[in-house]
């Protein structure tokens, strides 16, 4: 602890998986889950002060100042009509994807009252694993066109924006090149992304590594989008950017409730 000293960090708890444990989550009754953590205090240095050399084929992440034209969160009608098409234009413009799906859009908040399936997620974790993003590639274009797709390499990238600017309860990441396959731990997730019918979705926690090295965007705006990279069938590339909520030693005693958006892509490179 201690090196916060830097312009912009901060001391903090991040919650690892118990090593070689495979945790089963239920996001929507999150009692019923079996998800062993371990806390480990880390630094989590300031993404926003070094986006402009963030990498998404080094550091697994970038930071984006993109605003959106969506105003009304709570409508899922909108969230498609509006927010759906500029995240895919988004995607491909950071990618150079030739087709982009668009799916598990959920919006999140730790005000009172919000249901399990909409709180923060807390633990070190990359959702999802190449079975169920080719699972979801089935979901959204069927199954025909999914085998087309699915021959060429994939990638499934989430964008995570605040509606309101965070003052509690924010997001950190975890710098993808810092990650090795040994520090994953396989995990379920039973009815998650806010459905408690959908099928069960599999992907990884963290364990604990003292190479991780962590990032947070301070009091990030509804203007700024975190864009992270979960997955990738060219498995020589850097992916598995372990995410998760944490407490923000620096937020004020009455801080707002967190709310956010976040959105899953799966980026296709066809010849
Ligand atoms: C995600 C995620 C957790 C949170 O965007 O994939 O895990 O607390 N978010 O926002
Ligand atoms: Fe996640």
């Amino acid at each position: 602890m201690g090196a916060a000293s830097e312009a912009g960090a901060v001391d903090a708890i991040i919650p690892y998986v118990v090593a070689g444990e495979t945790a089963i989550f239920y996001p929507g009754k999150r009692e019923l889950s079996y998800w062993p953590t371990e806390e480990h205090p880390v630094v989590v240095r300031d993404a926003r002060a070094i986006a402009g050399r963030l990498d998404l084929e080094t550091n697994g992440f970038l930071v984006l100042n993109q605003p959106t034209a969506l105003t009304d969160f709570s409508s899922a009608e909108k969230i498609r009509q509006v927010y759906y098409p500029e995240i895919e234009a988004l995607v491909k413009e950071i990618t150079g994807a030739t087709r982009v799906l668009i799916f598990g859009d959920i919006v999140r908040s730790d005000a009172q009252g919000t249901p399990d399936s909409r709180l923060p997620a807390r633990g070190a974790h990359v959702d999802y694993d190449e079975p169920t993003v080719r699972w979801w590639t089935r979901q959204v274009v069927g199954d025909e066109e999914a085998e087309r797709l699915l021959a060429h390499r994939h990638v499934l990238i989430n964008l995570w924006r605040p509606i309101t600017t965070v003052e509690k309860s924010p997001l950190a990441l975890c710098d993808a090149s810092t990650v090795e396959m040994a520090d994953l731990n396989r995990s379920e997730v039973r009815g998650g992304l806010d459905d408690p019918g959908r099928e069960t979705m599999c992907g990884f926690n963290l364990q604990h590594s003292p190479r991780h090295r962590w990032y947070y965007v301070p009091r990030m705006r509804p203007d700024e989008i975190l864009a992270f990279k979960l997955c990738d069938s060219d498995t020589s590339r850097v992916q598995w950017t372990g995410h998760t909520a944490f407490d923000d030693p620096t937020s004020p005693a009455d801080a707002r409730p967190r709310q956010s958006i976040e959105i899953r892509t799966i980026s296709f490179f066809e010849a």
